[in-house]
């Protein structure tokens, strides 16, 4: 894939869609936030849930899939870099924060200096995505719906990236728990997190006739795959 890359190179290993590259949010936090979501504790305290569930659904993504995989908002690679340094699908990470896919270079390189030839780090914007309609055979998107408002609009532009027979993979954080509302409540009001949700709520974006959806929930983690079976979702 690398040699048809369209995208301008921004640092070693990592191209931009952007016109203005600095600034995203998450660059500001981007080595604690790493740190903290990288934890036993943070995870199994405020969700209910492991990193061992969360590498395991992605697992089916990257590991199980054939073609081409789109994954948007894939951050530092906290739960997925060793899935991504083992698999053969050509696959295009993306994120607004420079400084996180700096962090998911640093996992995929592993001192050797290189990436994967199938593995690209791409800057760009989840609403703005720079890919046709159609374009892959597994779109990804792991912790990134309850960051947005404008949830429905974050999953359809995601899944309109996807080809009709395509699989999807997404998990979410939601305020099903007492204690993940009272988190996630807590950080709404600096910003960190869209409206909060619950599971219902979070599978209705889903409730769409162009897709098939089986989902499970660990602790406040809801877990949604599924495949589009017409063109427009
Ligand atoms: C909560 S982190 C999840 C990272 C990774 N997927 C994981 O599971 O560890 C959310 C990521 O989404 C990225 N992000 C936020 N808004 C975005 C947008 N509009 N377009 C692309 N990425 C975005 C952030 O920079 C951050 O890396």
């Amino acid at each position: 894939m690398s040699h048809t890359n369209p995208f301008r190179e921004i640092t070693r290993g990592i191209c931009t869609c952007l016109e203005q590259p600095s600034g995203a949010s998450y660059d500001f936090k981007a080595g604690y936030y790493e740190r903290l979501v990288s934890t036993r504790w943070f995870n199994r305290f405020f969700w209910d849930a492991s990193r061992q569930d969360y590498q395991e659904f992605a697992s089916r993504a990257i590991l199980r899939t054939a073609g081409t995989v789109l994954d948007v908002g894939c951050g530092g690679l906290a739960q997925t870099a060793q899935l991504y340094r083992s698999t053969n699908n050509d696959c295009i990470l993306l994120d607004r924060s420079l400084e996180m896919l700096k962090i998911a270079r640093a996992r995929l390189w592993a001192g050797s200096g290189l990436l994967p030839a199938n593995i690209q780090l791409l800057q760009g914007d989840a609403f703005r995505l720079p890919f046709p309609d159609n374009t892959f055979d597994t779109v990804c998107s792991f912790g990134t719906i309850h960051l947005f408002d404008n949830k429905q609009e974050f999953v359809d532009k995601v899944l309109s990236v996807l080809k009709p027979g395509g699989r999807f993979y997404f998990y979410s954080m939601t305020g099903e728990t007492k204690i993940s509302r009272a988190f996630m409540s807590s950080l709404r009001k600096v910003r960190e997190f869209g409206n909060v949700y619950s599971i219902a709520q979070t599978l209705a974006l889903f409730n769409q006739p162009a897709l098939e959806v089986q989902s499970h929930v660990i602790g406040s983690v809801v877990f949604i795959a599924g495949r589009k079976i017409k063109q427009s979702v």
